[in-house]
């Protein structure tokens, strides 16, 4: 069995992290969301694996190498332009051959792994099995139509009337028989080839597809909000480890990790929170569920429930909460007078100041 995890797309709801970054490299607790799944992946006893890649090619290649510090084989498959999910499988033909595969879509994050649904997989062997878990809004996923006996009878693409809560989770598993149906249809009226019409096609042509219904978490880290939920999902799950200094006149509060080389100087961390190796927080509050990356500066600023990525600084702020700071960004105090703000914004940013 192979795995196709997918790597490429727009993420135009990240925007403006993923104008100059890749959205699955995004850092959930100071690692990578990708890293998430190509090491379930692994767990699941999967060594070969094709990384559907596209305009962010450089960065995941550099990030991910060849697969060997996750005990995988990665094999690079580059897509011009990300034409959906079904054109990554029919651009992978090579590479999955006559396998069985697994296909993963790398935002995605899934607690508890995949390992016991690629046992069942396995064992039952049905033409293709997908995931599903109940949404409040199905509208605007994959929704699927179940029968009594719960067989999926029907797919659809972000209904506006879902016959169903049931939306599909970015997972799902495959015999070669997807490969004759990714060649039979037709994009969709967003231009791209839809796995979910690909499944269609096979329970068209009677085939047997079968559901499981998930009731651990399951996100899709494609917006900033699900983003931060993530983030705070896996610290709540982190031990506390001091490795970094932490001098006497702060204090850290339950689950905190400090990491070898981080500086926490008269501040007060309240867990979980993790601070990356390099970053300096000096004379502030880092409140829960909070993620700053590697080689960051704290400085006079009060700092909860937001992911900041590396090498960013935050200085003289006050407070920020539910945010996503990117690579390399300053938050500073603007002078006293006028009282006006002064932004250097990218192209989508969203700020939302109080006045
Ligand atoms: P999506 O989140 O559905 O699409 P997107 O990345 O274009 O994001 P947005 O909706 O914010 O614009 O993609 C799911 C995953 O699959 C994600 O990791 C990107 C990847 N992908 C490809 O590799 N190729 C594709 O053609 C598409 C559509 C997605």
């Amino acid at each position: 069995m192979k795995a196709l995890v997918l790597s490429g797309g727009a993420g135009t709801r990240l925007r403006p992290i993923t104008h100059t970054s890749a959205k699955q490299l995004v850092p959930v607790a100071n690692k990578a969301v990708l890293f998430y799944g190509l090491e379930s992946i692994a767990d699941a006893g999967i060594t070969e694996v094709g990384l559907v890649v596209g305009d962010t090619a450089e960065e995941i290649q550099e990030a991910v190498g060849d697969g060997s510090k996750f005990g995988l084989e990665i094999t690079y498959i580059p897509q011009e332009r990300p034409l959906g999910l079904a054109h990554a499988v029919l651009i992978a033909r090579d590479f999955l051959g006559d396998d069985d595969f697994v296909m993963y879509l790398g935002d995605n994050f899934i607690v508890g792994g995949i390992t016991g649904l690629v046992e069942e997989f396995r064992t039952s062997r049905p033409d293709a099995q997908i995931l599903l878990t109940h949404v409040a809004d199905p509208r605007a996923f994959g929704v699927a139509e179940l029968g009594p006996a719960g067989q999926v009878i029907g797919l659809e693409e972000k209904p506006e009337r879902p016959k169903s809560d049931l939306a599909l989770v970015g997972v799902y598993l495959f015999t070669p028989a997807v490969h004759e149906a990714v060649r039979a249809i037709a994009p969709s009226w967003r231009g791209e080839l839809e796995i979910t019409h690909a499944i269609q096609h096979l329970l068209d042509s009677g085939a047997d597809v079968r559901s499981t219904v998930i009731h651990g978490y399951w996100k899709d880290t494609g917006n900033v909000v699900d983003m931060l939920e993530v983030n705070r999902t896996v610290l709540e799950t982190m031990e506390r480890r001091i490795d970094g200094e932490v001098d006497e006149a702060s204090e850290t509060v339950g689950r905190v990790v400090v990491e070898r080389g981080a500086r926490v100087i008269g501040s007060r961390i309240v867990g979980p929170v993790v601070i990356g190796s390099g970053t300096v927080v000096t004379d502030s509050y880092v409140g829960p569920f909070t993620s700053v990356a590697e080689n960051c500066r704290i400085k006079d600023s009060e700092l909860e429930f937001s992911i900041v990525l590396r090498d960013s600084s935050i200085d003289g702020v006050g407070r920020i909460e539910n945010s996503l700071i990117g690579r390399h960004v300053e938050v500073t105090p603007a002078p006293s007078v006028p009282s006006a703000h002064r932004l250097v914004l990218g192209d989508h940013s969203t700020v939302q100041i109080h006045t």
